[in-house]
């Protein structure tokens, strides 16, 4: 019998079709080489233990009996809720859950849907319970449900299968792409973005005109299916191309912002193939298709804009016992 087991989940990038996802269309995502860590540990107690010093999360503790009900701090309540949801499945003992990022939580890599998928997984490998990555990703998709009420999980997605995916709502469509070699760069605004109140405000705007912010999910569909294959011909210009395209119908949304566009086109015109804002909008980060020779300049221009630069592999492996 194991005392404990070591995970570790990827972060997430979302390349194309943010916010349409929410809405049905397609979108293409991809697992990031910064990985949240996870250590699942056995206790005597019928009780639940987090320490998340990333996210301050620090002695915090409830009995099995107690789970989901009081106060929950936010950066509890995944893992907590994820929890909850596999104890209404399995039954097993007390478990101290520890997580440790690679990337700060500002950046919109994903830091609560890796934390959720890998205390899944983890505790799964600790109580022998046999969880497939499918019922992963179920369980972890229903979590984002019950604590944000909304969400397309391609975020959990990411998490649980890795790799580049072209993903629907739900986990309707999950198939993997071939994306080696695309030449990703990405740069944080140094500003974070919450998604559900961006959710909101897109939601807000669809009711005051709901045929237009429709069309704009149907190109934004129309465009994740034209980078798809340039995606899978490896023609990064095309892809660039794309990017430009998903952005324009972004700032139609009105998701983007001052810093993402500055430091978007900041990019082009140092070289990029194309730019554009990743995930919710506003703020976290943006990323861009850039030929090699013309990194130094991009990542220069990024820097010149005010944005950071980060050093990011995409297509990384899904959760897996360390
Ligand atoms: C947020 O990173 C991306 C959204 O499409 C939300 C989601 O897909 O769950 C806005």
């Amino acid at each position: 019998m194991r005392k404990a087991v070591s995970v570790s989940a990827p972060g997430k990038l979302m390349l194309f079709g943010e916010h349409a996802v929410v809405y049905g269309r397609p979108c293409i995502v991809t697992a990031v080489s910064q990985r949240m860590h996870v250590t699942a540990e056995r206790i005597s107690d019928d009780e639940f233990m987090l320490d998340a010093p990333d996210v301050k999360v620090q002695g915090y503790r409830k009995t099995y009996a107690e789970l989901g009900a009081g106060e929950v701090p936010r950066a509890a309540a995944f893992v907590e809720c994820a929890l909850s949801n596999l104890r209404k499945e399995h039954s097993f003992g007390g478990v101290h859950i520890r997580t440790a990022s690679e990337f700060t939580s500002q950046f919109g890599f994903g830091s609560s849907s890796a934390s959720t998928v890998g205390m899944l997984k983890a505790v799964s490998e600790l109580f022998d319970l046999g969880l497939s990555s499918h019922d992963i990703f179920d369980l972890a998709y229903r979590t984002v449900l019950d604590v944000q009420g909304k969400g397309s999980g391609f975020d959990v997605a990411a998490a649980t299968f890795g790799g580049t995916l072209a993903f629907v709502a739900a986990g309707k469509r999950i198939d993997p792409i071939d994306a080696s070699g695309m030449p990703l760069l990405v740069g944080y605004t140094g500003t974070k973005a919450d998604t559900v109140s961006v959710m909101a405000g897109v939601s807000e705007r669809a009711k005051r005109d709901p045929k237009k912010i429709e069309s704009l999910y149907t190109a934004m569909g129309v465009i994740e299916g034209e980078a798809e294959a340039a995606l899978r011909a490896k023609d990064w210009k095309q892809l660039g191309a794309c990017m430009n395209r998903n952005q324009e119908e972004l700032e139609r949304l009105g998701v983007s912002g001052e810093m993402l566009d500055r430091m978007i086109h900041a990019a082009r015109g140092a070289g990029a193939y194309g730019a554009k804002l990743s995930g919710a909008g506003v703020g976290d980060c943006m990323i861009a298709l850039v030929p090699p020779e013309k990194s130094g300049a991009v990542r220069q221009a990024l820097a010149d804009a005010g944005g950071q630069p980060v050093d990011v592999f995409s297509s990384a492996p899904g959760v897996r016992v360390e």
